[in-house]
């Protein structure tokens, strides 16, 4: 949207330099919303005209700006040019401004500012994303849930962009755990709690069977026979694994749902051990592969730029690794997607791991890992739920919703709502994304329910509860039909201040999409709120005549639906009533 404004100043431009429009509008910026209200609206920058070699780099930079400044005019959208340190300043007139703006969100309402000239270029085409991956048996731990809300924080945005996107969950799904899991089945095992609570009975059959064999050498050898059988092939193990395996993706799906998470794939380890000894062989035939003293297959990536660095692809029994069924995976995914770019989603931990994978794939001649990479996160420090450690997913859920009902029984808000669970499992869930999204990812942070839960200040609950102050003064105004807009009653200063940063909103969402990271989106939304709740204080709708509580709706209304667009992305569903 900001497009209009952009192309306006670009025009001018792009006369003055006799050069294409289309080459001035990324010089061209918001200029931030602060406190100390600005008078601007946009900047120009002139080092980027420099750069670009639109005006001479050896000349003085602020001569450049006044002269150019110079040849500016203002017109029937600018109102005001005045020259900064390097940088002309545009102000927009108030009245068109606002016109713009919410002609604009009401007629593209969740398209709003995706059409951005700002943002064609991130299109990509298609899209893998790889994240949640849990382990089957063990721990669903808080780099699994940060896994599962960042992965589809990105497929949202990607999707929003334009690409076409393509979710994989990449379970832990194989390796000796079912092996142990085999044994202590048959041992502890009950059909009766697995169908009961799948989940956690597999966790615990699989916590005792792993006590037990730490003691027992006897317990380890029927792991071992039992992951040997499921390596052969036989049907009896396979048939325990398999129905494993089921169970446990079923209530996943069931968990995912409450988070409004859903996979296209759920795919895994266990996918890609044949596959994986396809990649074996193909890399002893490139001469990639290296037997060592110790019998293990190695990569030597030496050549590839890291001399410190051999990768084990092969165990001296001849089996693969967790390295090799990931390159499986990746030449698998290109064969069966084509995708045009994959994302992995995964604590920092796998940093190396990934770089490996993509170094060894581009000696095997994929080119195509080029267009791989891998999203790290930290650690999350003490996230507990009354029970203690996290274990489940569930269970964080849970504890988050409970917490907003105790919240919101305390403040007798929960009596007037058609479905209090389902409100504080959004709210929860809004609080714990926020919190995770705030800083950059890679940063280790220490959860807090305290401070996450918080109404005022920057949290998730901020956000839903600005939402919902927003969609009650619709209930209680708006006839939903709107008469015609008089936008010369929009001219305060708090109400431009929405305006602009409304205006924000593609910036926002290209400075997610060009580092992934969704703090930019965040912050833009803790700010529109901050915005929104200065105006709901100034001005008023009630008592205010017709036209003017008319425009002022408006302009709530479109705040109201900004927000809402940004929430959605970030993977919130937006509560009405809280
Ligand atoms: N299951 C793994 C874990 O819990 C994460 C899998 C990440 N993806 C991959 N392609 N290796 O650590």
């Amino acid at each position: 949207m900001a497009c209009f404004f952009r192309k306006n100043i670009a025009s001018k431009l792009a006369k003055i330099f006799g050069q294409p429009e289309d080459s001035f509008i990324s010089a061209v910026s918001t200029i931030p919303v602060s406190k100390k209200q600005q008078s601007s609206d946009f900047r120009l920058s002139v080092s980027h005209l420099r750069q670009k070699g639109f005006l001479p780099s050896a000349e003085d930079i602020q001569t450049q700006a006044e002269s150019l400044a110079r040849q500016l005019n203002r017109d029937s959208v600018v109102d005001d040019v005045t020259v900064g340190r390097a940088v002309i300043n545009f102000k927009i007139k108030r009245d068109v401004l606002a016109e713009k703006i919410l002609e604009q969100v009401s007629k593209e309402g969740h398209m709003f500012g995706l059409k951005s000239a700002l943002l064609c270029g991130q299109q990509k085409g298609r899209t893998l994303v790889e994240f949640s991956s849990p382990n089957i048996a063990k721990k669903f731990h808080a780099g699994h849930l940060r896994s599962t809300i960042i992965g589809n924080f990105i497929s949202n945005l990607k999707e929003a962009l334009g690409n076409d996107v393509v979710r994989i969950n990449y379970l832990g799904d194989w390796g000796l755990q079912f092996g142990m899991l085999g044994a202590g089945f048959q041992d502890y095992g009950s059909q009766e709690e697995l169908k009961a609570n799948p989940l956690q009975h597999l966790f615990e059959v699989y916590v005792r069977v792993n006590a037990e064999a730490e003691k027992d050498e006897g317990v380890r050898r029927r792991a071992g026979e039992f992951f040997r059988q499921l390596e052969s092939g036989e049907e009896e193990a396979l048939a325990l694994w398999r129905h494993f395996r089921e169970i446990s993706v079923g209530e996943y799906q069931r968990i995912y749902q409450r988070l409004g998470i859903c996979f296209h794939e759920y795919s895994g380890e266990s996918l890609h051990q044949k596959q994986a000894l396809d990649v074996l062989q193909r890399l002893r035939v490139q001469g990639l592969l290296r037997t060592t003293e110790k019998g293990t297959g190695v990569v030597d990536l030496a050549a590839a730029g890291d001399p410190s660095c051999l990768a084990t692809v092969l165990r001296s029994d001849g089996t693969s690794l967790y390295i090799t069924r990931d390159l499986a995976a990746a030449i698998d995914r290109k064969e069966a997607y084509d995708f045009d770019e994959m994302i992995y989603v995964t604590d920092k931990s796998q940093e190396g791991h990934f770089g490996q994978v993509f170094q060894i794939l581009r000696a095997m001649g994929h080119q195509w890992a080029d267009s791989c990479c891998h999203v790290p996160f930290g650690l999350v420090r003490g996230m507990k739920t009354r029970k203690g450690d996290v274990v489940f997913l569930e269970d964080v859920l849970e504890e988050a919703k409970g917490r907003v009902l105790r919240n919101m029984q305390a403040t007798r808000t929960s009596k007037e709502l058609e479905d209090p669970d389902m409100t504080a499992e959004r709210v929860g869930v809004a609080a714990l994304i926020v919190q995770d999204f705030r800083g950059p990812l890679e940063s280790d942070y220490s959860f807090d329910w305290g401070r996450v839960l918080q109404t005022q200040g920057d949290t998730g609950v901020f956000l839903q509860y600005t939402h919902s102050r927003l969609c009650s003064l619709m209930r209680m105004h708006g006839s939903g039909q709107w008469g015609l807009l008089d936008p010369a009653l929009l001219q305060e200063e708090q109400g431009a201040a929405v305006l602009k940063q409304l205006l924000r909103y593609d910036e926002a969402l290209l400075q997610c999409s060009c580092d992934l990271q969704p703090k930019h989106l965040v912050n833009f939304l803790l700010a529109l709120s901050h915005l929104v709740a200065v105006g709901l204080r100034t001005l008023p709708v009630k008592g205010s005549p017709p036209p003017l509580a008319q425009a002022r709706l408006r302009l709530f209304d479109s705040a109201r639906t900004v927000l809402a667009n940004g929430m959605r992305i970030l993977g919130v569903t937006p509560v009405e009533k809280m």
